[in-house]
């Protein structure tokens, strides 16, 4: 009898199991063996009008908790100039918080991994005891792109051992005026020397091959390079009288 019933309750366990995996759906766009346009196609198709629209809201790490990430379907965050979770939060504070927010963007219905960015423009900026290099209008003075590419490579290790992959940087505004009150962050009034100094690039990203399709983003390595963001607007710096 005791050996009847336990044959018993392998076959119910047996049963459950089948229509567990029966119940789990495969969903294409997270199999990593599809091409990347069919894993898209497939995830806009099932996603509601609200989720687009939270997928393109960025919000500041201010208002962020997992909860309202989950609540909003938001699809990435912006961690401003001196934005932080605590006044002299650790590294590894700032690595628990990326993780509290992934958790959240994760338990939501289609678990689309949430994308965080930091304002790291002149070295992990706005993290206590990170290294601080001088700011754009110095290093532009440097003339050195080289300098700057190595600068890029230093910036993104500090900036991924907080949990980051994604910074806003570099800041490729071209002061046209020095009254404007936002000229530190230019290389140089000279578009040809801003342009050089985009090798910021490449140091925070990692050398994209000679083969690389360039209508991808491209980060050579996930543990120690980061995507990097050339910003502001177009014309940014050239302003009339030092005035936007
Ligand atoms: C959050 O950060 C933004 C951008 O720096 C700032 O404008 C806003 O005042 C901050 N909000 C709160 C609630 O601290
Ligand atoms: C900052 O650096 C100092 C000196 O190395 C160290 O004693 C301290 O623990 C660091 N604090 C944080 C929050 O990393």
């Amino acid at each position: 009898m005791a050996r009847l019933s336990s044959v018993c309750m392998v076959m119910v366990f047996f049963l459950l199991w089948a229509i567990a995996i029966q119940g789990a759906e495969y969903l294409k766009y997270k199999d990593p063996k599809q091409p990347l346009h069919a894993r898209i196609n497939d995830l806009i198709s099932r996603m509601t009008l609200e989720e687009k629209i939270g997928q393109m809201t960025q919000i500041e790490r201010n208002v962020t908790t997992p909860e309202i990430i989950k609540k909003y379907h938001i699809g990435s965050i912006l961690i401003g100039g001196g934005s932080a979770p605590a006044p002299h939060a650790s590294a590894e504070t700032w690595m628990d918080m990326a993780d509290e927010f992934q958790k959240g963007a994760l338990s939501d219905r289609l678990g689309i991994p949430i994308i965080i960015g930091v304002d790291a423009i002149h070295g992990h900026n706005n993290v206590f005891n990170a290294t601080i290099f001088p700011h754009n209008v110095g290093l532009g003075a440097t003339r050195d792109p080289q300098l700057v590419k190595k600068i890029g490579a230093a910036t993104a290790l500090e900036v991924r051992a907080t949990g980051i992959p994604y910074t806003f940087a570099p800041c490729i505004a071209v002061c046209r005026d020095p009254r404007w009150g936002r000229c530190f962050e230019s290389y140089s009034e000279d578009h040809k020397i801003v342009q050089a100094m985009t090798e910021l690039i490449p140091g925070l990203q990692g050398d994209i091959p000679a083969n690389y399709p360039m209508n991808f983003p491209y980060v050579n390595n996930e543990r120690i390079k980061v995507a990097g963001c050339a910003k502001h607007f177009v014309g940014d710096g050239g302003t009339i009288n030092g005035i936007r």
